[in-house]
């Protein structure tokens, strides 16, 4: 039984810190704790121990050690995994069709009123087994794991009836179940009216609120509760009634708010102490107002706004204004259909002008907040879960964002264990 994992002659620790610093704000999002020369030891799933090499022959930790096995990262360097606080990837197939009538200059909302969008995927759900549905998303689970992410957030959203937002949940639970990923599970089943309710979007709410959300809270099937706020989807008004529903049964508020325009999405969700609110393209300085006195954190999803050609988040001033910012993949089939988060952070520092610190601060340690796991993950630290990635040999942490088509994850290891191994 092997007992310990040591990983030596670390060119660059990456993200370390204390158990205790939450998520980074403002200027210190600019700042990140790294250490040069180091090793990282693991027992039991949980980082123990770290430091410069010299320290090591210090402690009580030995490569000598049978229990313990060696890795040498040589001139590689080590990152705590991606926290990817923002995805829908439980989808049946794709919509690779929508794409094309994207190019050809249909907008979203034009895709969505043609019956497109989040009702295509909706029928392709409907008409997908359980099981395929499974076999579907955790290929795409495996596929961002070896992308170098270790926690995820799942939202439901492509049933929009209570049997097949059931079925996208236990989908959601099987994962939880079968993987080596952290995952947390979000209800959204207002995403989009479903086309029997056009005229009627109150009733579809009420449904939302008295016939769903207490079964799926009954039966442990999310940890928070979504809404697609925003125009032509769901309005303030409604988020905030169906925020007060769920919050009565123990689910957490995360929202879509301020995609396609100024929606008091932000406003909604910091009044019920929202997680996170995001995408955030329409943020003006009310908002940052706002946010500026909540717990709230902004969550920005550069992967919807650059396949959607979308105006960018102003983020430079959200920071200035002291603000966090975490950064998600939005992974879905419509506008963003990829969980890629080193992209992520490319697209953060090429069309948000945020730097290589800054952007690592958001897709690790203010993701983690952003789904309520940065007591135990985002960061390495003694005491959290063991979630590490070792890179290819790369000179220096700025080239991970820098180097923005090229697959530099080495190792993947989650919860103390090699999953992938090149
Ligand atoms: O986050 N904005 C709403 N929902 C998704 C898109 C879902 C879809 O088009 O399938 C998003 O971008
Ligand atoms: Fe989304």
């Amino acid at each position: 039984m092997v007992k310990g994992l040591l990983i030596v002659n670390i060119r660059e620790l990456v993200q370390t810190g204390d158990i205790i610093r939450q998520k980074v704000s403002g200027r210190e999002m600019s700042e990140l704790s790294t250490i040069k020369d180091a090793f990282l030891y693991i027992r039991d799933g949980i980082i123990i121990d770290f430091g410069l090499m010299k320290d090591l022959k210090e402690s009580n930790i030995s490569p000598e050690d049978p229990q313990i096995v060696t890795i040498e990262a040589g001139n590689r360097l080590v990152f705590p995994s991606f926290c990817d606080s923002h995805t829908h990837l439980v989808f049946a197939g794709s919509r690779e069709e929508e794409f094309s009538d994207k190019i050809r200059g249909l907008s979203y909302e034009e895709i969505a009123r043609r019956g497109g969008g989040i009702l295509n995927s909706a029928a392709r759900l409907h008409e997908t087994s359980e099981n395929d549905l499974f076999e579907q998303s955790i290929s795409r689970v495996n596929e961002i794991i070896a992308m170098g992410t270790g926690a995820v957030e799942i939202k439901s959203g492509y049933g929009l009836n209570l049997e097949d937002e059931l079925k996208m949940l236990r989908v959601i639970q099987r994962i939880k179940n079968s993987s080596p990923i952290e995952v947390r599970s979000t209800f959204l089943g207002a995403h989009a009216l479903p086309a029997e309710y056009t005229g009627f979007r109150e009733k579809y709410v009420d449904l939302v609120i008295n016939e769903m959300i207490p079964v799926i809270a009954s039966g442990e099937l999310a940890d928070y509760i979504d809404v697609f706020c925003d125009r032509g989807f769901f309005t303030a008004g409604d988020t905030e009634r169906i925020l007060m529903a769920g919050m009565k049964y123990g689910l957490t508020p995360k929202l879509h708010a301020n995609e396609l325009d100024y929606s008091g999405g932000i406003q909604a969700g910091v009044k019920y102490n929202a997680l996170s609110v995001d995408h955030l393209e329409c943020t003006g300085d009310e908002e940052i107002e706002i946010l500026l006195g909540s717990e709230t954190m902004p969550t920005l999803l550069p992967g919807s706004a650059f396949f959607l050609g979308l105006k960018d988040p102003p983020v430079r001033k959200m920071i200035e204004a002291g603000l966090p910012v975490a950064l998600a993949s939005d992974y879905n089939p419509g506008s963003s259909p990829s969980g890629n988060m080193k992209l992520i952070m490319s697209l953060g520092c090429i069309r948000l002008g945020m730097l290589p610190e800054e952007v690592i601060n958001a897709v690790t340690i203010n993701s983690a907040y952003a789904m309520g796991l940065s007591a135990t993950h985002g960061s390495v630290a003694r005491g959290k879960v063991a979630n590490v990635f070792i890179t290819k040999e790369i000179p220096s942490y700025k080239f991970m964002p820098y180097a923005y088509g090229s697959d530099l994850i080495d190792t993947v290891i989650l919860k103390g264990r090699i999953i992938k191994n090149n």
